[in-house]
C-alpha cells in the first residue's frame, strides 16, 4: 500500500516486546513515530535503537511515543534488546514490533523488493494526533538515521500545528520562523506580539513563538 502525507495512519494490532498493542490506542491523543529497521543482530541497527533510547526525554517532551519494527520474532527482539543495553549504555524503552508475517510491513510499505525482498528498509513515519502521516522518509540499510533531524522535523510540525508558522531551510530551533501565507500581513502584530519582518508580501518572518 502507499501511504502519502496527509493519509490517515493505518490501524493495527501486533505483538512488540511491551506486550500486544492496538496502534491507535497505543498513541492517543500525541504525536507519534512508527519506524522500522532491516533485522535484530546488525550493527547499524544497534546503534539506531540505542541512539532513539537515549531521546526518550526529547520524545516525550514533544508527546510523542515511538515504536520500532522489523520482521524477526519477539524472542529475538527481546534478546537483542541486551545487546543494545550493553553495547549502547542505554535501556531500550519503547515497543518494538515482531512483524514476522509482514503484516504491518506490507501495510506501511517497508519492503522494498529491489532492495529486499525479506528486510525492512529504514522507513519512518510522523503521525499526528488526527493520526493522519505527516512525515514519511526511507533511509537504505547501510545508513543509519539522523534522529536529532527527526526531532527537528517534529518541532517544526509541531510549530506549524500549534502556532500557524512554517520553518525555513536549515531552520534550528530558536531561530526565526515563516508566518503561514494564510495569515495576512495586517494580521500579524496581533497574532505574533515577539515583532515581525516582511521581507517580501509573501515571505515574512517572526522570532520563534513558543520561547521565551
Ligand atoms: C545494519 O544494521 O548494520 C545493516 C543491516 C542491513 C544491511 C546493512 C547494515
Amino acid at each position: 500500500m502507499t501511504l502519502r502525507l496527509g493519509d490517515i495512519a493505518p490501524d493495527f494490532t501486533a505483538e512488540t516486546t511491551e506486550g500486544p498493542i492496538h496502534f491507535h490506542e497505543y498513541l492517543g491523543d500525541g504525536w507519534g513515530v512508527l519506524f522500522s529497521h532491516p533485522a535484530d543482530y546488525t550493527p547499524v541497527c544497534t546503534t539506531e535503537l540505542g541512539a532513539v533510547a537515549k531521546l526518550r526525554d526529547e520524545f516525550n517532551k514533544r508527546n510523542t511515543k515511538v515504536i520500532a519494527l522489523s520482521v524477526d520474532g519477539l524472542e529475538s527482539h527481546k534478546d537483542w534488546i541486551g545487546d543494545i543495553n550493553e553495547t549502547q549504555n542505554t535501556m531500550v524503552n519503547f515497543p518494538l514490533i515482531a512483524d514476522e508475517d509482514f503484516k504491518v510491513s506490507n501495510l506501511y510499505d517497508m519492503i522494498h523488493p529491489n532492495s529486499s525482498e525479506k528486510a525492512t528498509v529504514r522507513s519512518v513515519f510522523v503521525i499526528g494526533p488526527d493520526k493522519k502521516i505527516k512525515l514519511i522518509f526511507t533511509y537504505p540499510a547501510s545508513t543509519g538515521r539522523n534522529f536529532d533531524e527527526l526531532l527537528r522535523v517534529i518541532d517544526s510540525l509541531q510549530l506549524t500545528a500549534y502556532h500557524s508558522v512554517a520553518t525555513p531551510a536549515n531552520w534550528k530551533h530558536g531561530e526565526d520562523v515563516v508566518v503561514v501565507p494564510s495569515i495576512k500581513t495586517e494580521d500579524i502584530p496581533a497574532k505574533f506580539p515577539k515583532g515581525h519582518k516582511v521581507i517580501k508580501p509573501y515571505l515574512r518572518t517572526t522570532p520563534q513563538p513558543n520561547i521565551d
